[in-house]
């Protein structure tokens, strides 16, 4: 396979976690995505780099952003690419995760995407089948494209990490997007906070190296980013929080509480949002301050970029 710059990135062949990755690997993801985010402006955005090769969307839980975005990327680089419906499939006749996958992986892909309700997920079948696997969210526990999406954004934006104040505020509880995130911006260099009730603080948080908030106007104080998570509330099985409009009242982001952060601070949001709950639509809109429209571009540009670094190791 050819590729402008051969040299190996991925080293594992898999994209599991931002765990596992170093920040020369993280560096030189976000350097290729460059050349994509180019790449997607163009009129002809195709190449032939993944000319041949499978890919296979295999999500087990919602997706709209990240499942779509994979699957451009790999049309973009001219890969071929399969959406497995779950629902409609023999999983809903209770085949297991493992069976499931086998089969898949008797098709032959080169590269499964693989997003699922368990913790460890991907990493099981990245031991059990011969493709490359990329994690796109296994349970609370990684997304690593998201992360990735980010940092791209916030790079972009402000040419680098190092002592940046980001807060990453709401449901960390329940958040892949929060764990990926602190694990690379922390590796980078920049000061992560997490700004929310201890209702939806997990109890290991304290042991994660970072600045922990329980109010907004602390947390937000002189921050760079303020990053806000989605209300999970499909993770939630009793009350973790009284009333969306009371949460909205203490823990979503208006005027008035942006201007806790420092002048010309941004605002990101990785999608689904739920307006009115965790982010206010005037916020959310204003292009000035937010970059959830730029961190949709900014995700299919890393994922060509993963799925270009993981072609540079197949055979
Ligand atoms: C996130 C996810 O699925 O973890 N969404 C996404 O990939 N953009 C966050 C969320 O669902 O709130």
């Amino acid at each position: 396979m050819t590729s402008s710059n051969s040299a190996p990135i991925l080293k594992s062949g898999h994209l599991l976690g931002i765990e596992g990755l170093s920040p020369i690997e993280v560096t030189a993801l976000l350097d290729l995505a460059e050349s994509y985010v180019i790449q997607g402006r163009a009129a002809d955005k195709k190449t032939a780099l993944l000319r041949g090769r499978t890919l296979i969307n295999l999500f087990f839980e919602a997706s709209t952003r990240t499942q779509s975005s994979f699957e451009l990327a790999a049309k973009r680089l001219g890969a071929d690419t399969l959406n497995m419906a779950v629902k409609n499939s023999s999983v809903s006749k209770g085949e297991t995760l493992i069976d499931t996958a086998s089969t898949l992986n008797a098709m032959r892909p080169d590269i499964l995407v693989v997003r699922h309700q368990d913790a460890g997920a991907a990493e099981l079948l990245s031991r059990k089948l011969d493709c490359s696997v990329v994690n796109a969210g296994d349970g609370a526990h990684e997304h690593p494209t998201q992360a990735l999406l980010d940092a791209l954004t916030i790079r972009r934006r402000r040419g680098g990490f190092e002592n940046l104040v980001v807060a990453i505020c709401g449901d960390i509880l329940h958040s892949r997007v929060a764990r990926s995130n602190l694990r690379l911006l922390a590796m980078m260099g920049a000061r992560v906070r997490l700004v929310a009730p201890r209702t939806l603080l997990p109890a290991e948080a304290d042991r994660w190296g970072v600045e922990i908030f329980t109010d907004m106007k602390a947390g937000l104080a002189s921050a760079d980013i303020v990053m806000m998570l989605r209300l999970q509330l499909e993770r939630m099985g009793g009350a973790f929080v009284p009333s969306s409009r009371e949460y909205f009242r203490f823990w979503g982001l208006d005027r008035a509480k942006l201007a806790y952060a420092k002048p010309g601070a941004l605002v990101m949001h990785p999608g689904p949002m739920n307006r009115g709950v965790e982010i206010a639509s005037d916020i959310a809109d204003d292009m000035d301050v937010s970059l959830i429209s730029e961190q949709v571009e900014m995700g299919v540009a890393i994922r060509m970029a993963v799925l270009d670094a993981l072609s540079r190791g197949l055979s």
